[in-house]
């Protein structure tokens, strides 16, 4: 098995089967610390480095929360504007992070390029996970669902997906990556606009992923184990900062969740993620069905980033 210690984690097109499961593994080891709301210090002598080129709420905190559970420190910025990446200098990619590798012992970036974490990988002597780039990838939101899906489902084998939104989205990128390791079929939902690439179906058909697409949720919700839902009414995920003006828009019925649909329709054991941020595709009604997960989701998304430091900083292998 590859060690975990120094490595990036910048897609999950490099996972390995055995490898997610070494993932939930330690998570399930390191989440009492976080259930319980005590620190360790497994990490007492590592830092992490935010560097983040993008709005995040979830991501860059969990990192953070991680971090401290493990009695790691952590130092980086949350708007590049007030670095020289985002003054006159436009600093590179390379010579940022060839100085933050001397402030800390990993690094985790969120940048609006698609593939910049990826550049920074090559210049950087310490590990750098992706936190999302652009229309990329976001693999550690991916691991925290699966995680979420068994620790809810008992299993990941054998159960169905549906995935409804807008199929640009980094997440699901990753989500079908990563479902290729696993036997569970998907539906993909989503507008015209937003619909898996031909070029990305046809990777995803050559790594054997069984799945199909949909136009409606109302076609495939009723097969469905999980549930997992993006918005369509989306900022552009290439700019650094995509400021609303105006009104947003509507989600059309066909990418909405709504409490009738699923009462009426859904199997009564299914669950229901979202990796947050919503718009109007899931409304506040739903948030207190039995379906919905997405709260034990953000729990989770400490534990897994938890499991990832520990790993990829050595101190679990
Ligand atoms: N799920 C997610 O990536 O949220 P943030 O944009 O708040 O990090």
């Amino acid at each position: 098995m590859r060690s975990f210690a120094g490595r990036d984690i910048l897609s999950l097109k490099d996972f390995e089967r055995h490898e997610f499961f070494r993932v939930f593994d330690v998570a399930d080891k390191l989440r009492p610390f976080a259930y319980n709301r005590q620190n360790t210090d497994l990490l007492q002598h590592k830092t992490l480095v935010t560097a983040f080129y993008q709005p995040s709420t979830r991501t860059r905190l969990a990192h953070e929360a991680a971090m401290h559970r493990l009695g790691g420190h952590v130092t980086g910025f949350s708007d590049a504007k007030m670095t020289r990446a985002g003054d006159f200098y436009q600093e590179s990619i390379k010579d940022t992070v060839k100085m933050l590798e001397f402030y800390g012992d990993v690094i985790v970036m969120r940048h609006f390029q698609q593939g910049a974490p990826h550049e920074a990988a090559k210049w950087a002597s310490i590990p750098i996970i992706n936190g999302g780039d652009g229309w990329g990838e976001h693999p550690t939101q991916i691991l925290t669902d699966l995680y979420t899906v068994l620790q809810e489902k008992g299993r990941i084998d054998g159960l169905k997906w549906v995935a409804v939104g807008d199929m640009r989205m980094r997440t699901m990128h990753s989500l079908a990556y990563a479902l290729t390791q696993f036997d569970c079929p998907i539906t993909f939902v989503a507008p015209p606009d937003m619909s898996l690439k031909p070029e990305f179906k046809e990777e995803l058909k050559q790594y054997s992923l069984n799945f199909k697409e949909a136009e409606h949720i109302e076609q495939c919700i009723a097969d469905a184990d999980v549930i997992l839902v993006e918005p369509v009414v989306q900022p552009d995920y290439t700019k650094s900062r995509d400021e609303r003006s105006g009104d947003a828009g509507l989600t059309p019925a066909n990418y909405k969740i709504t409490r009738e649909l699923l009462s009426t329709k859904a199997k009564s054991d299914a669950i229901l993620l979202h990796s947050l941020p919503r718009m109007d595709e899931i409304p506040a009604d739903v948030d207190i069905t039995r379906w919905s997960r997405y709260w034990q989701e953000a729990f989770n998304g400490v534990v897994v980033r938890m499991s990832l430091l520990a790993l990829i900083l050595g101190a679990m292998e």
